[in-house]
């Protein structure tokens, strides 16, 4: 078994004695921006507690410089985490530390403290779907939404979360135009393909030694092919400089976004960090619940991202769909072509702090 896709053997996680390692566990499984799993813990000496960090090393600034990024997917750790808390017996609660980005040492500072409490165990009807591979990229059938899901998506619709499925063609074709145009800027801007090359993990080695980033897997590819383009990547390294990995990211993004089926758009009225974990959580009981149906969820977030060069492409998008606040996700979603691989992940020991 590969060391990075151990996490997602459901036995494995059973084997934890501490319940809170086997939460921790089925949470590290949730979807993170750029796959850099941004959480670290501390166990507590009271065993129904725990910290949660950010990872000081998995942080992308050039990408994610207010943390939103970081944040939601903090926000996805914690939905799959209280699912599976659940299915253990366990309710998962935390209190969030609003002023941690104005610390000046936050990434030696708790972000949250985590804590359970025993509670009747249920067979959570989530549960399952959280060993699925969260995010598939490939362009989708032509198969509508099942109205019962997009009734069980938009029941997340709030005052403060606003969760909005668009179905109609004319607005997903401006809508992919325009994400279309932000993935072109992106590969413009240096500092950001430069960090995002540093997280692309070439063979076998580099999945096993680093187990967060981007590998080969994440797009849909036969074994054989998979292992002819890492030996590829291994013998000829300059394959995977930026150049080319921008023509084969525009490439893949000009197929999908030209065969999508609908677009959820996640905003709030303004921007705090609980609000970005909120909707983190949200996303994740949306990617599992999509699964249940055999939809499949792909971000499309470089058209929303907020350094300088993409702000004003983010204003276009939240003027076309007259998004009232900040639009915080925009994920494609439909019945996908190809069936995908789970991505790599970290063993459980590296998500620990002593
Ligand atoms: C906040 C957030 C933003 C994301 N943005 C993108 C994106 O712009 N493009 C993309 O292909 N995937 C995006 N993803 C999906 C991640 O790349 C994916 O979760 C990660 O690579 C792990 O793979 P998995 O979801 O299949 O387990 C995003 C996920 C999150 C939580």
């Amino acid at each position: 078994m590969k060391t990075y896709l151990s996490v997602w053997q459901q036995e494995n996680l059973i084997s934890q004695e501490d319940v809170r390692l086997k939460i921790i566990q089925a949470g590290s499984l949730a979807p993170s921006s750029h796959n850099t799993q941004p959480w670290e813990f501390k166990l507590l000496s009271n065993k129904n507690t725990f910290e949660i960090y950010i990872s000081r090393s998995r942080y992308t600034p050039e990408v994610d410089p207010d943390y939103r990024q970081t944040w939601i997917s903090l926000g996805a750790w914690f939905g799959y985490a209280s699912i599976s808390a659940l299915q253990f017996g366990y309710t998962l609660s935390a209190v969030w530390h609003e002023d941690w980005a104005s610390s000046p040492n936050r990434m030696d500072s708790p972000i949250g403290l985590l804590k359970i409490q025993s509670t009747t165990q249920i067979d959570h009807p989530l549960y399952p779907y959280l060993f699925h591979p969260d995010t598939n990229r490939s362009p989708h059938k032509k198969h509508s939404i099942p109205h019962p899901l997009i009734d069980l998506i938009q029941s997340f619709n709030k005052t403060d979360v606003r969760v909005q499925t668009i179905t109609d063609r004319h607005l997903i074709d401006n809508l992919s135009s325009l994400a279309y145009q932000a993935a072109i800027l992106e590969t413009t801007q240096l500092p950001i393909m430069k960090e995002t090359t540093l997280l692309f993990r070439k063979n076998e080695r580099e999945k096993n030694l680093y187990g967060y980033g981007f590998s080969i897997d994440s797009n849909p590819v036969t074994p054989i092919s998979l292992w002819f383009t890492q030996t590829l990547l291994t013998v000829f390294p300059r394959l995977s400089s930026t150049e080319s990995a921008s023509r084969v990211f525009l490439s893949n993004m000009r197929k999908s976004l030209s065969h999508t089926e609908a677009i959820l758009c996640m905003s709030v009225p303004v921007m705090t960090m609980k609000k970005c974990i909120e909707i983190g959580q949200v996303y994740a009981q949306i990617v599992c619940l999509g699964h249940s149906y055999g939809v499949a969820c792909h971000p499309i977030s470089q058209a929303i991202e907020v350094y300088d060069a993409m702000l004003e492409t983010k204003l276009n998008i939240e003027h076309l769909l007259n998004i009232q606040g900040e639009l915080m996700m925009l994920v494609r979603v439909g019945f996908p072509t190809k069936s995908t691989r789970p991505s790599i992940r970290q063993p459980i020991e590296k998500l620990i702090r002593k």
